[in-house]
């Protein structure tokens, strides 16, 4: 194997973390998975499942070496049921390949990732991703049926069955949702579908005040308004994301601290339009700037790509820790506010953004010129605190970017001790060998 592809499949976008697979399978069905796994298991050989490599806690990284197991030569859609609003796809499909084709039919998949460009269905199943919609329709948990998955030992196994209500023993399906490959590898997916919404309106708000920006994510989640996206970006996240696209849709006001990026959607235009206005009402005790109406489809799509970007863009500008923190949304304000105060006591710059909505925020903390001591003990010591005030919020360390293997270390400020031996339980009894996907979740 070439020196190239091993650089390629040795990384993923978490942080600048590499991991050299011995060697890269890449096995064309459900038949070879099998195989290699059945193999692998009695030799005891560790194999890494991997999708396109998109994802930011370091889960596709062979940490051990041995198999990568790269999963995109299953990329094929096998069917699209229209009437039953259900469709089975491989897990190497992208996952906006698979909305596209979908919408030529009037159908809907909602989770879309910042990266749907190039993520595959498969990855988005592992972390159990949501990106922008997650707010009202909720995340890749909520739109899978049933999945065809290869166990350590090579067996075969389908986790539930094609229906929409299933009462019939423990929820396979939902276990292998968010297991990152540690459980097994998932060869066919069947999804729940819904009808795709036929319009929507996208507005930019400014606020003066980020904290703000927070409080009126309540506020409009209190005046029985469900967005169908409500992300906040602050200003470093947009001013990064305009530098690292080279445009701007709009003119930044320099004093405003952040911007929600705020859609409704549905099949009536008046609603629609009603449902803004109850937004404006919401937003009347805050101080906001001049608010953008994204008026014609090139607007919006602007707009989006500007919000999908700001990952990349902050990445550019210097190495960063991206925490995924998610509370429950009525305490953003709470936790934004902790987040900037932890950052001048330990000494780190953070810029932060994401899905408001759902009370997700990306914390980005970068390195800037931090001396490499400050950066792995100072803003380690700031990570823990902001879990912990993440916790005595009643919230968690990921939403949906997973645990993989930067995360692990902070599994025990999130659980106790009984739930992480449960977990390893049901780890031990999936993969007794533990060859699936080793050095992830787990704390060493
Ligand atoms: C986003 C990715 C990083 O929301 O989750 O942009
Ligand atoms: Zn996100």
């Amino acid at each position: 194997m070439d020196k190239e592809s091993k650089e390629i499949y040795g990384k993923d976008e978490t942080e600048d973390l590499y991991f050299e697979p011995e060697l890269i399978l890449k096995p064309q069905n459900t038949l070879q998975v099998s195989k290699i796994l059945s193999y692998c298991n009695k030799e005891n050989i560790a194999v890494t499942p991997r999708g396109a490599g998109t994802g930011l806690s370091g889960g596709a990284l062979p940490v051990y070496g041995g198999i990568c197991l790269s999963m995109e030569n299953f990329n094929a859609i096998l069917d699209i049921d229209e009437e039953n609003f259900q469709a089975t796809a491989e897990p190497g499909v992208i996952t906006q390949v698979f909305q596209e084709s979908l919408e030529k039919k009037g159908l809907f998949y909602p989770p879309d990732p910042a990266s749907k460009g190039s993520c595959f269905l498969g990855g988005n199943i592992a972390e159990n991703s949501g990106g922008p919609k997650a707010v009202k329709y909720g995340v890749v948990q909520d739109y899978i049926l049933n999945l065809e998955v290869v166990l350590a030992s090579g067996e075969i196994i389908w986790t539930g069955a094609n229906v929409l209500k299933n009462a019939t023993g423990y929820n396979l399906t939902q276990l292998m949702i968010g297991s990152e490959g540690t459980l097994g590898v998932v060869t066919k997916i069947v999804f729940r579908l819904i009808p795709k919404p036929t319009r929507d309106l996208l507005m930019l708000v400014p606020f003066r005040k980020l904290e703000d920006a927070c409080k009126a994510v309540k506020a409009i989640f209190q005046k029985n308004v469900t967005p169908s996206g409500l992300e906040l970006m602050e200003k470093d996240a947009i001013n990064y994301a305009v530098e690292f696209l080279d445009e701007s849709p709009f003119p930044i006001d320099q004093n405003m601290e952040a911007q929600l990026l705020i859609e409704v959607d549905g099949n009536d235009e008046n609603t629609l339009h009603k449902e803004c206005e109850t937004i404006m009402d919401a937003l009347n005790p805050f101080e906001c700037g001049d608010i953008l109406y994204a008026d014609n489809n090139q607007q919006k799509e602007s707009l989006w790509k500007l919000r999908r970007s700001v990952g990349e863009a902050v990445k550019a500008q210097s190495i960063y820790k991206e925490e995924d923190t998610v509370v429950p949304r009525a305490h953003l304000a709470e936790l934004i506010i902790a987040v900037k105060e932890i950052g001048l006591k330990f000494g780190f710059r953070s810029v932060c953004y994401g899905h408001a909505g759902d009370g997700n925020l990306h914390i980005n903390i970068l390195k800037d010129d931090l001396s490499e001591e400050a950066w792995n003990n100072e803003v380690k010591k700031g990570i823990i605190a902001i879990f912990e005030k993440v916790k005595a919020l009643k919230g968690t360390i990921s939403g949906e970017h997973g645990i993989g293997l930067v995360q692990k270390e902070f599994l025990p400020i999130i659980f106790q001790e009984k739930q992480l031996a449960l977990m390893r339980g049901i780890k031990t009894l999936f993969d007794p060998n533990h060859i699936l996907n080793p050095g992830k979740i787990w704390p060493d």
